[in-house]
């Protein structure tokens, strides 16, 4: 998405989240000066204000039914 959205709009700053730290290896084959990883759980991460757009790749059903209602009302009232 980055590099798709990057010779239009090169200001924008990137976050990816996942849980398991296991994913490092993929997130250092995409370094970017604009682009950081963080290990945090989507539900408890404090980082949603001020965002232009959040979106789940693949991750939100990998949540507990339960719980999906709650993080995106979260990140919506954030
Ligand atoms: C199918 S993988 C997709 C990974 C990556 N988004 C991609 O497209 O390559 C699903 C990911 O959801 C992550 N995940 C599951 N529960 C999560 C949570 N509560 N917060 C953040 N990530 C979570 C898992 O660790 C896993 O890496």
């Amino acid at each position: 998405m980055r590099d798709s959205n990057q010779k239009r709009c090169a200001s924008v700053k990137y976050v990816g989240l996942d849980v398991e730290g296991e994913f490092k290896e993929q997130w250092f084959s995409r370094r970017a000066r604009n682009l950081r990883f963080k290990k945090a759980d989507a539900r408890t991460f404090d980082g949603y204000e001020n965002l232009s757009l959040v979106f789940s790749l693949f991750t939100l059903q990998f949540l507990p039914e339960k719980d999906r209602l709650a993080l995106v009302t979260k990140i919506y009232e954030d």
